[in-house]
C-alpha cells in the first residue's frame, strides 16, 4: 500500500506529511499524531471556508470521483472539497453510463482514469475493492468504501465530530447500535477509536453482529466491550450513541431484512433515558432508525457530521496532494 504514488520527485511546494503521495485504504493508517495532524488542518479549512468561501491550493489537480454504488454525501463532499481548493472533478456517479457497462474491468477504468486525473476516490460493493484499484493504480487511491469491509474518510469525520462535541475522546464510552455486522463505517471507527482510550456497547440482533476480526482487534488492543441486543441497557451509560442504517443492499434474503429493519428506533422515549451530554451520531442516510422528532434536540449530532465531512475531505485531500 505505501508505495510512493506521485511521478515527480519531492519538490520545495509539496510537504512531506506523511500522506503526501499515499494511498488511503484503511483507518489502519491512522495514528494519533497523523490524526491530530488531519483534525489541525481541517480545522483551518473550516475557518477557511467560512471566511473565504475557497482557496486555489489545489489549483490545476484533478479527482476522478469513481461511484459504483449510490452515494450523497461522501460523493459530493468530496466534490465540493476537491472545488472549493480550487481542484477539478471529473464525477463519474452513475457507472452504468460509463463503459463499465459494456463490461470493461475495475483495473482497466481505474488505468483509464488515472490518465486524465491526479487522485482517484473510489467507492465499489466489493470489500477490497480499492486496494484493487490502488494496485493497479499509480496516483492515489483514497477508499470512499468498499462493500462491507470499510469507510475511513467517514471515520475520520465521525471522529473529528466526537472531538468536536466532546472535547476529548479518552474516556469515553461508545454504544453502536444497528447494523454492525454489514456497517462498514463502524468497522472502521471502531478500528480508528482503538487509538484512544474507549469502551464499547456493541448492540444489534444476532444476526447483525460486530465481525469477528473486529471484535479480535478490539480484544487484542486490551479495549473493554458488551455485546447485546438491548438498546435500553447501554442507554443511560453512553456518551455516544451511533446509529446504523440496516444495509439493506448486503442482504440476499429480503425476508431476513424485513424481519431487522426496523429492530431499534431513536425516539424522544430513549432520548430521555439518555446523558444530557451524549451525541446521537449517524453516517446517513437514515430510514427508520433515528426519529424526526429529535433532529432539533442538542444532542443530535449527525447533521455536523455531514458538514465536518467537506472539512476532513479538504484536509485528506491537500495531505495526499502535498499540499498541506
Ligand atoms: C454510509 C455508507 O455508505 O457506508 N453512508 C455514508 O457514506 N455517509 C452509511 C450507509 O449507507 O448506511
Amino acid at each position: 500500500m505505501s508505495t510512493f504514488k506521485i511521478a515527480h520527485p519531492m519538490s520545495a511546494d509539496h510537504f512531506d506529511n506523511g500522506f503526501y503521495g499515499q494511498d488511503i485504504l484503511s483507518v489502519s493508517q491512522f495514528d494519533r499524531s497523523n490524526l491530530d495532524y488531519i483534525f489541525t488542518v481541517a480545522d483551518e479549512m473550516r475557518i477557511l471556508v467560512e471566511r473565504f468561501g475557497s482557496a486555489d491550493l489545489l489549483h490545476g489537480k484533478i479527482l476522478a470521483n469513481l461511484f459504483y454504488e449510490p452515494s450523497t454525501r461522501t460523493s459530493s463532499s468530496f466534490m465540493a472539497a476537491m472545488q472549493r481548493l480550487g481542484g477539478q472533478v471529473i464525477p463519474i456517479n452513475g457507472v452504468q453510463y460509463s463503459s463499465v457497462s459494456k463490461g470493461e474491468s475495475l483495473p482497466d477504468t481505474v488505468r483509464t482514469l488515472e490518465c486524465y486525473s491526479d487522485i482517484i476516490v473510489i467507492r465499489h460493493p466489493e470489500m477490497g475493492a480499492a486496494a484493487t484499484a490502488a494496485r493497479y493504480a499509480s496516483k492515489p487511491v483514497i477508499n470512499a468504501g468498499d462493500g462491507p469491509g470499510e469507510h475511513p474518510t467517514q471515520a475520520l469525520l465521525d471522529l473529528f465530530t466526537i472531538q468536536e462535541a466532546l472535547h476529548q475522546v479518552n474516556g469515553l464510552k461508545v454504544a453502536m447500535v444497528g447494523d454492525l455486522k454489514y456497517g462498514r463505517t463502524v468497522h472502521s471507527l471502531t478500528k480508528l477509536l482503538l487509538n484512544y482510550e474507549v469502551s464499547f456497547d456493541f448492540v444489534s440482533p444476532d444476526f447483525l453482529r460486530m465481525p469477528e476480526d473486529v471484535l479480535e482487534q478490539v480484544r487484542k488492543s486490551g479495549h473493554a466491550f458488551r455485546e447485546t441486543e438491548n438498546v435500553h441497557e447501554v442507554i443511560g451509560n453512553a456518551d455516544v450513541l451511533y446509529v446504523t442504517r440496516v444495509q439493506k443492499e448486503r442482504f440476499t434474503d429480503l425476508a431476513v431484512y424485513d424481519r431487522v429493519k426496523d429492530f431499534y428506533v431513536v425516539d424522544e422515549t430513549l432520548m430521555k433515558a439518555a446523558k444530557e451530554k451524549m451525541i446521537v451520531m449517524h453516517p446517513l442516510p437514515r430510514v427508520n432508525e433515528i426519529s424526526y422528532a429529535i433532529d432539533d434536540d442538542p444532542r443530535a449530532a449527525y447533521f455536523r457530521q455531514m458538514r465536518n465531512g467537506m472539512y476532513v475531505r479538504m484536509a485528506l485531500l491537500a495531505a495526499v496532494l502535498g499540499k498541506a
